[in-house]
């Protein structure tokens, strides 16, 4: 697959099968993104894989805080400015409103809603993980970095043929995740990924994300 192919071909998906992903490929999939740039070669990214029983302790622990209403921890950064202006806001609506509707979940429902963002810390099913820490001093050019890396272990899964889903919403139980993965303090929780493969009949995993026209976000010149 040519790198063009595989960024055309990965997608985020949100129901995956129990089948377990081979230790061994996944184990080389963050070990090959290790290769990521970083300004100055800083490599600010602190790596966590995780499956077995590690993962399913986390997945247990983070089932019994997801009570209705919710009991979030207090975000370790926060994950849009505020308010979070136009263009931005409307994209961030519509991209919910999309899984929503594939899900057949209403606005109203509130308590569905709040459900559906849970499977979130159910790893949507995945038997796998990956979390991605930054020491806590880091700025915005190492958080960058931390994206850059991020972005070669989902091309580098596409290509093996496994499918994941990068998640912020894991920092809403940053402390559960913290002690699971005995994280030291000077760490802050960037995000999550969960990685395994994709529910083919699953309706959420039919939505495409579109992307904005071109003209928001593009600016060619050729003078
Ligand atoms: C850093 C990062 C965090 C994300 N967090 C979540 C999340 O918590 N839950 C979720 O369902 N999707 C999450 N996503 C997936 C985005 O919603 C998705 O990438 C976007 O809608 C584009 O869709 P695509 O990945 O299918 O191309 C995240 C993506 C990134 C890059």
């Amino acid at each position: 697959m040519s790198v063009a192919d595989t960024i055309a071909r990965r997608k985020s998906s949100r129901a995956f099968l129990p089948d377990p992903v081979d230790q061994a490929l996944l184990e080389a999939v963050v070990r090959k993104a290790l290769q990521s740039a970083s300004n100055s070669n800083i490599q600010p990214w602190h790596v966590y894989l995780v499956t077995g029983d590690r993962l399913e302790r986390l997945k247990a622990a983070t089932a019994e805080r997801s009570t209705v209403p919710p009991a979030f921890d207090d975000r370790p950064y926060p994950v849009y400015p505020e308010p979070l202006e136009e263009p931005y806001e409307g994209r961030r609506f519509h991209c919910g409103e999309r899984q929503y509707a594939a899900m057949g979940i209403a606005r109203e429902d509130q308590d569905s809603r709040l459900r559906y963002v849970y499977n979130n810390h159910q790893c949507f099913g995945a038997p796998a993980a990956m979390f991605l820490y930054i020491d806590q001093h880091a700025g915005p050019s190492q958080w960058a970095d931390l994206g850059i890396y991020l972005q070669s272990v989902m091309l580098l899964l596409t290509e093996a043929g496994i499918d994941s889903c990068a998640q912020i919403s894991w920092n809403v139980f940053n402390k559960t995740v913290r002690k699971l993965l005995e994280v030291e303090d000077n760490l802050t929780l960037y995000c999550g990924l969960s990685i395994g493969y994709a529910d083919p009949d699953a309706p959420v995993n039919a939505v495409v994300a579109d992307r904005a026209p071109e003209a928001e976000t593009l600016t060619i010149y050729r003078d």
